[in-house]
């Protein structure tokens, strides 16, 4: 069979940040960052993007372009019949989790921005914003039925295939999301609170910092970047043999970082000016932003494009993640795309929908204290996603053919790639391996 491939080279970064930029940026991180205490967690993060994550990013390119295969079927040719390919399920189990919870957040995307269509009632007062959006997602069948929705838009999408689905509509939704993101920056940058907006998210309190906020920076880090699951290897699978891997991966973790602190520097000064709370989790961007839109000129329209641009950010995140397990299935059991597609959309239904219900009827059902959504959203990003980054970084800095790991990180690179190469195996070998183990240690407490 022969393989789909990207067919331009603005095609994989096309594909790859819009893996990337998502619900984790927009959504997750301002509510992180805020639950987290601010600047210190933009620290962390920061460390844990550029010095743990770019390395173990390249890992899985290697991984993924020298195979051209999907997660199982890439580990069983480079280490046929060893332990190693156990990695694949809890990339796996992973992608399934995360796409389950994650849809439902995009369902509430999905209503805003047809609320934003109708407009908000007229009293936006944040009490009544804060009313408005618990009413909504407490409220079972309409939150359930966003969230079927969504999925059912991704089925539609990923059975068409790779290269007219995924990488025609990243082209063009990703530079327009920037462009919007910049403009509502500059907005809230005039905003009165923004002082205080930008305190929180730029000037670190460094006695903020508990292993705890150490853990969830990690998790934050490998969410963002759409690692540890296999995501990249299955996207690296179709890039071509020139395709730069570490450009590629410092373009996608410069981009994912760029949107974050935009995402951030459009929300906190919104929060501070009208009186809202950092920690709100979850629903922090669903209260906040309302009442950013319904203080701008147009704020209808703008709201509209917002919410919709934020569906359209989910959408290119979530295909990557069921591309993982549908590759597999197609692979591995020579299942039809169109089968692998509707039996992962479909699990994928029935989990994403206690999600939803655990905003209602089920947020009492609860697993070591968490709701399902928060039981699915901790375990795939702080533990699953760290532990299969460090395995595939072990993988990639010790077991590896070193020529393999030079030549594929060398392919298309100029001069300078050679000392490249040296710090990102020093990472995959060392730094990446130690610092998640130890941030393991402290931060579920082990010993
Ligand atoms: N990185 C995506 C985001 O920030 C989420 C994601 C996680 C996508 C894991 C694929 C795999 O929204």
């Amino acid at each position: 069979m022969s393989r789909a491939q990207f067919a331009t080279r603005l095609g994989v970064i096309a594909t790859t940040v819009g893996s990337a930029v998502g619900l984790g940026n927009i959504w997750r991180f301002p509510y992180e960052t805020g639950v987290h205490g601010g600047a210190a967690f933009l620290l962390l993060d920061l460390f844990f993007i550029f010095i743990i994550g770019v390395p173990v990013v390249c890992a899985e390119f290697i991984i993924g372009r020298h195979t051209g295969s999907n997660i199982r079927g890439a580990f069983r040719m480079l280490a046929p019949r060893q332990a190693w390919g156990w990695v694949s399920y809890i990339g796996i189990t992973a992608s399934v989790l995360i796409l389950s919870f994650y849809s439902v957040v995009a369902g509430w995307t999905m209503h805003y921005t047809v609320k934003s269509v109708a407009g908000f009632s007229d009293n936006t007062s944040t009490e009544a914003l804060h009313a408005q959006f618990d009413s909504f997602a407490s409220g079972n069948i309409l939150p359930m039925l966003w969230t079927l929705a969504f999925l059912a838009i991704n089925y539609l999408i990923l059975s068409r295939g790779v290269q007219k689905g995924i990488e025609r509509m990243s082209n063009i939704l990703m530079p327009i999301l920037f462009a919007i993101l910049l403009l509502f920056t500059v907005n809230s940058l005039m905003m009165p609170g923004a002082k205080e907006g930008l305190m929180f998210l730029f000037s670190p309190d460094f006695s903020a910092i508990t292993p705890s906020v150490v853990l969830g920076a990690m998790g934050q880090a490998f969410f963002s970047l759409s690692l540890g699951l296999g995501c990249l290897i299955t996207y690296s699978s179709y890039f071509k043999s020139d395709t730069p891997l570490l450009r590629t991966a410092l373009i996608t973790a410069g981009l994912d970082t760029f949107v974050a602190i935009l995402a951030g520097m459009i929300i906190f000064p919104a929060v501070f000016t009208f009186g809202q709370q950092p920690e709100a989790g979850p629903k922090l961007v669903f209260e906040v932003l309302p009442s950013i839109f319904a203080d701008m000129a147009g704020g209808v329209v703008w709201s509209t494009l917002f919410f919709l641009l934020l569906f359209l950010a989910s959408l290119t995140s979530t295909i990557s993640m069921a591309e993982i397990t549908i590759a597999y299935l197609c692979e591995e059991f020579r299942m039809t795309r169109r089968g692998a597609t509707a039996l992962s959309i479909g699990v994928a239904m029935i989990l994403g929908s206690l999600c939803a219900l655990s905003f209602g009827v089920l947020g009492d059902m609860k697993v070591f204290g968490l709701t399902l959504f928060n039981l699915f959203d901790y375990t795939s990003s702080n533990i699953l996603l760290p532990i299969g980054g460090m395995i595939i970084s072990l993988f990639v800095g010790w077991k590896l053919d070193r020529s393999v790991v030079i030549s594929e990180l060398s392919a298309g690179g100029g001069r300078a790639t050679k000392f490249a190469t040296r710090i990102v195996i020093f990472c995959l070998r060392w730094l990446a391996p130690v610092c998640i183990a130890m941030v393991f240690i402290f931060g579920l407490n082990i010993f």
